[in-house]
C-alpha cells in the first residue's frame, strides 16, 4: 500500500511504497492523479524509471509535448528533455536554464501544458546536504488570500503572457536562441482561471512569461502584475522540494508556479529528465 504524507503548505505531497516502472494500473493512477489535483505537487519517492516507464506513465495524463529546443532531447524519446548541468565532450547534456525564474509550464501558448515531471537521475551533495531544490507556490491558496477588493479589481482581465520576453530580456540567452522564440506569438489567458478539476480559482501570472493585461496602459499593467507576483510567491504558499535520486516529481501547472535553486556549483552534478503533458486553453 502506498504510503502519503501531505507537506505543511497548502501544496505537496510525498508517496512512498509504489513502483512506477511498467504497467501501473488504473486504481494507482487514479489515486496519483487525484492526489495530485488536490496538492499541486506530489513526488513519488524511490523509482527506478528507464526513459520508456518515463514516457509511458506521464503519457497516463494526455499526450505529451515534443519538446522546443531539440538538443536537449533524449535521444529516441521526443518526449523527454534534460535539465542538467553536466557537460560531456565540450557541450553541455541538457538545458542549463530551466526555472530560473518564477513561472508555470508553456504560459506562452494558447494551450498551456497540463502536468509536468522531473525524474531524478543525478541529485548535486554538498556536506551531505542535497542541493538544487525546486520551489513551487500554489496559485488557489493565493487567489484565496487576496484582498476581496483585488479579486473584484481582476475578475474577467486577461493577461498576456511571452517566451520571446523571457529569452530576450531575463537569461542573456544567445542570438540564435532568442530568434527561435520568435516563432511563439505571445498568448493571453484569464488572470484568474478555473482549475477544470478542483473548479478552485487560481492565480494565472507569473514573473517569467507575463508582459501586460489587456485593455490597460503599461505602466498600470506592470504595476499589478508586479503586485500579483510579489503576493503568490509568499511563503506560506509554497512546497519546497529536496531532492533524491529516483525521486518523480510531478506538478500541476494550472495550479502552481515553481523555480528552480542554482546554489550548487558546475561539479556538482545534477541530472533531471522531464515530460510535459499537453493543455487545453482556459475557459
Ligand atoms: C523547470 O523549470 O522545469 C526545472 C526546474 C528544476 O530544474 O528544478
Amino acid at each position: 500500500m502506498p504510503s502519503v504524507t501531505n507537506a505543511s503548505g497548502p501544496i505537496g505531497a510525498e508517496v512512498r511504497g509504489v513502483d512506477l516502472s511498467g504497467e501501473v494500473d488504473d486504481a494507482l493512477f487514479a489515486r496519483l492523479r487525484d492526489l495530485l489535483h488536490a496538492r499541486g505537487v506530489v513526488v513519488v519517492r524511490g523509482q527506478h524509471l528507464t526513459e520508456a516507464d518515463q514516457v509511458a506513465f506521464a503519457g497516463r495524463f494526455g499526450s505529451l509535448q515534443k519538446i522546443l529546443f531539440s538538443e536537449h532531447l533524449v535521444p529516441g524519446y521526443p518526449e523527454l528533455f534534460l535539465i542538467s548541468n553536466v557537460v560531456e565532450g565540450g557541450r553541455n547534456v541538457g538545458n542549463t536554464d530551466a526555472g530560473r525564474f518564477w513561472h508555470t509550464d508553456g504560459a506562452y501558448l494558447p494551450a498551456p501544458h497540463r502536468i509536468s515531471m522531473l525524474y531524478a537521475v543525478e541529485v548535486p551533495h554538498r556536506d551531505g546536504r542535497p542541493l538544487g531544490d525546486t520551489v513551487f507556490t500554489g496559485m488557489a491558496a493565493a487567489y484565496d488570500a487576496l484582498p476581496r477588493a483585488t479579486k473584484a479589481r481582476i475578475a474577467g482581465l486577461k493577461a498576456i503572457h511571452s517566451l520571446v520576453h523571457r529569452y530576450e530580456t531575463k537569461t542573456g540567452s544567445p542570438e540564435d536562441l532568442v530568434a527561435r522564440t520568435r516563432k511563439y506569438p505571445p498568448a493571453a489567458h484569464p488572470l484568474v482561471v478555473r482549475h477544470p478539476d478542483t473548479g478552485r480559482q487560481c492565480l494565472y501570472v507569473s514573473e517569467g512569461y507575463t508582459t501586460g493585461i489587456e485593455g490597460m496602459g503599461e505602466a498600470q499593467a506592470r504595476e499589478l502584475i508586479d503586485a500579483l507576483c510579489a503576493h503568490a510567491v509568499r511563503p506560506e504558499f509554497h512546497y519546497r522540494h529536496r531532492w533524491e535520486v529516483g525521486d518523480l516529481l510531478i506538478w500541476d501547472n494550472r495550479q502552481t508556479l515553481h523555480k528552480a535553486t542554482f546554489d550548487y556549483l558546475p561539479a556538482e552534478r545534477r541530472l533531471m529528465r522531464r515530460a510535459t503533458v499537453s493543455g487545453e486553453a482556459f475557459a
